[in-house]
């Protein structure tokens, strides 16, 4: 294979066909690798679309290295709600103010100083040193590796060629404009080399695919099957007072849901969040409501048992308070917001 020519051919389609997002830069010149960093974290678990209204939000509120580094960590958890994996938020607010003390705001250029920050691995050092300073890195992300197991007709599951398709994507990056190149083939991934049927008619690489001309195209990257995630079951309390606010309590900062606000929940994660308080534990008469919530973790399916207590006075507990109709306005977690669902349905 002509590995110029494989190049080229991304680039001239992604000249024509990318897709306008708000962290891609018309101009070269005017990037931002805090930009592209913050993108980067958001993408690294979350879909293009659910990304877009929370980047724009992210970089209104928080527009440099220096403005994140003082943020409140609360205020920074709050905004992540409902993006998921909040110890993103934690790694990114940490990861500001490193580079605020460390190298005085300025975003670092080297592997090692990237591949050193709190939430940057392998796959988000390569895409920033490539997008934001053009640097030769290779870019692996899942849509990659299933473009270049299809271009090569990797006949193995992609958990257990990782190495191989990193060696073959390695051939395969070029050493100028790696950032469009990259860019490009996670457009291809998400447009066209989809996971079933692919668009092959629409491939700017058709010609180098290996599994196309075998039509296997359907068959690589060869599944395996998933495993059935296992359930755990827990308890909520909706505990609302006379004058209408409701009990929430921060989560412990570290394990599931790092840091973040809940309606006092027990008894599904093992970090330290599982017991349940004394105060909650002392109110009597709880009302268990019908049905469970359910949620799924990366890890764990979880069904919640939700329990109401209605007309409580505030001043049996004292914790944190607030305003029914100011709920909304906090950054409760997915997960809250379908027990908050749940209890009003
Ligand atoms: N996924 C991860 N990084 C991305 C980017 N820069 N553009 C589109 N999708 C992405």
């Amino acid at each position: 294979m002509n590995y110029n020519n494989f190049s080229k051919s991304i680039l001239k389609w992604y000249s024509l066909n990318k897709r306008d997002l708000p962290w891609r830069y018309k101009d070269n010149s005017k990037k931002d690798p805090y930009k592209i960093w913050i993108s980067e974290i958001m993408l690294q678990q979350t879909t293009v679309t659910a990304v877009i209204p929370y980047y724009i939000k992210f970089i209104t509120k928080w527009p440099n290295i220096e403005k994140l580094s003082n943020a409140n960590i609360d205020e920074v958890l709050d905004f992540w709600s409902g993006l998921g994996y909040y110890r993103r938020a934690k790694n990114l607010h940490l990861t500001s103010k490193i580079i605020n003390k460390e190298y005085n705001n300025i975003f670092p250029k080297e592997e090692d100083q990237i591949k050193n920050l709190p939430g940057i691995g392998e796959y988000t050092s390569a895409a920033i040193r490539a997008i934001a300073f053009n640097k030769d890195d290779t870019v692996v992300d899942s849509n990659i590796e299933r473009i270049v197991a299809r271009v090569f007709q990797i006949k193995e599951p992609i958990i257990r060629a990782k190495k191989k398709i990193k060696e073959r994507a390695k051939k395969l990056t070029p050493n100028k404009k790696n950032g469009d190149y990259a860019q490009a083939l996670m457009d291809i991934g998400s447009m066209i080399c989809l996971p079933k049927n692919p668009k092959c008619n629409a491939c700017p690489i058709l010609k180098f695919c290996e599994a196309k001309k075998n039509s296997n195209e359907n068959i690589i990257p060869i599944k395996i099957k998933k495993k059935v995630k296992p359930v755990r079951e827990g308890y909520v309390y909706w505990i609302i007072s006379s004058d209408n606010k409701v009990l929430l309590k921060r989560r412990l900062d570290k394990g599931i849901l790092p840091g973040m606000l809940e309606f006092p929940s027990y008894g599904w994660s093992t970090d330290g969040n599982e017991e349940i308080d004394k105060k909650v534990l002392s109110i009597k008469d709880f009302k268990r409501k019908r049905g469970k919530v359910s949620h799924q973790f990366s890890h764990f399916n979880l069904l919640l048992t939700v329990y109401e207590k209605k007309e409580f006075n505030v001043n049996d507990i004292n914790g944190m308070w607030v305003d029914k109709k100011d709920l909304s306005n906090l950054g409760l977690p997915t997960l809250m917001k379908k027990v908050f669902n749940h209890i009003n349905t």
